[in-house]
């Protein structure tokens, strides 16, 4: 058995867990950072790196012990390096370095968007490549080929605004804080959807791509008219989102080649309207529809573990440098807007 550390910091968790390459998370912590940031309604980077600094080293001595484990017993050492808050990535990368330097470990870089791309296998061992992934979160919002361990063909971004992002923006409109996206889901199950006309961006668009700026716009015009209950704006909002994503991902079914299942994963794939929509598609293409359980969804340490467990073998120089972007498909076109949070 081999084992696996890994280091999360991109963005406002603090996280770390031990996976073994059986595919067993011997222990895992995260410390969120929900508190420190709600009343700015959005993450602040400057005080994100600071809780990092903080809370790392603490986090993963406790992991370790929770595993009944020390850094001698650990194979390799991985870490998010990139594409995130650069403060944040830099705290957990320079950190998996000392503990690589110290232990004489080999260091493992780890992309966090193959980190989500790769989860769906960690929870599940007979999901083979190549398979089609939808990857919503916080600053994306992809359809890409995976086709294998570094191997990524991007089939559409978004031109403006991540899925995640217009769950929490309109989250902000309907005051209902941060983060936003459970609590969108929790009040559109009180809502209903149609009745509340919103648009579809780009919705039968020969184009590949999404977009949710016009949808975010008309949710922001909808609250502002005051004639519509919050429950129906929010029920509206997260059925246009999911009509756009199926539609989009129908469209990158007949683009993609032959897949082995329909997977979905990122912090929006914790939501059960669009895990059951993208199952129901999955199903009436034939193909297997894989989702990653709800944390494990959301950004985690276990899921760095596991893209390091699937990169053993493979190490990165101590130098290696924390990458503000980092695209997973290095030889997609860059479309206009896409966001830099992972
Ligand atoms: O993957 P993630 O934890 O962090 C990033 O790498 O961005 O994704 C966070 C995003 C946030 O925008 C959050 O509102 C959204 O995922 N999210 C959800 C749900 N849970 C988290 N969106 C809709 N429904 C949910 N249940
Ligand atoms: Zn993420």
């Amino acid at each position: 058995m081999r084992v696996v550390l890994g280091i999360e910091s991109s963005c406002d968790e603090t996280a770390a867990a031990l996976v073994t390459d059986g595919r067993a998370i011997l222990a895992q912590r995260i410390a969120s950072q929900d508190e420190a940031h709600r009343p700015y309604g959005g993450v602040v980077p400057e005080i994100a790196a600071r809780a990092h600094v903080e809370r790392l080293t603490p986090l993963i001595a406790a992991t370790l012990a929770d595993a009944g484990m020390a850094l001698a017993d650990i194979d390799a050492i991985a870490a998010t390096a990139g594409p995130g808050l650069i403060g944040g990535v830099m705290v957990g990368l320079v950190t998996a370095k000392a503990l690589a330097m110290a232990g004489d470990k080999p260091l493992i870089a780890i992309n966090h968007l193959e980190g989500h791309a790769l989860s769906p296998r960690l929870a599940d061992a007979t999901l083979a490549f190549p398979y089609l992934l939808l990857l919503v979160s916080g600053g994306h919002c992809q359809l890409l080929a995976v086709e294998g361990v570094g191997r990524y063909r991007r089939l559409a971004t978004t031109i403006d605004d991540a899925l995640g992002e217009a769950f929490d923006k309109t989250a902000k409109i309907l005051g209902l804080g941060y983060p936003g996206g459970p609590a969108v889901e929790r009040l559109a199950g009180q809502g209903n959807a149609g009745a509340v006309p919103l648009p579809r961006p780009l919705l039968g668009s020969a184009e590949p791509h999404f977009s949710f700026a016009g949808l975010k716009s008309a949710v922001l015009r909808a609250r502002q008219a005051g004639s519509h209950a919050d429950a129906d704006i929010a029920a509206a909002f997260q059925q246009a989102a999911i009509d756009c994503i199926i539609d989009r991902t129908r469209r990158a079914i007949a683009a993609a080649g032959p897949v082995s299942a329909l997977v979905v994963a990122g912090g929006v794939a914790a939501n059960k309207a669009v895990r059951a929509a993208l199952e129901v598609l999955a199903a009436g293409h034939g193909l297997r529809f894989a989702a990653p359980p709800p944390e494990l969804c959301t950004d985690n340490a276990a899921m760095i573990a596991w893209a390091g467990v699937e990169r053993l073998g493979r190490s990165d120089p101590l130098d290696f440098a924390a990458r503000p972007r980092w695209p997973l498909d290095a030889a997609a076109e860059p479309v206009r807007g896409a966001g830099v949070k992972a």
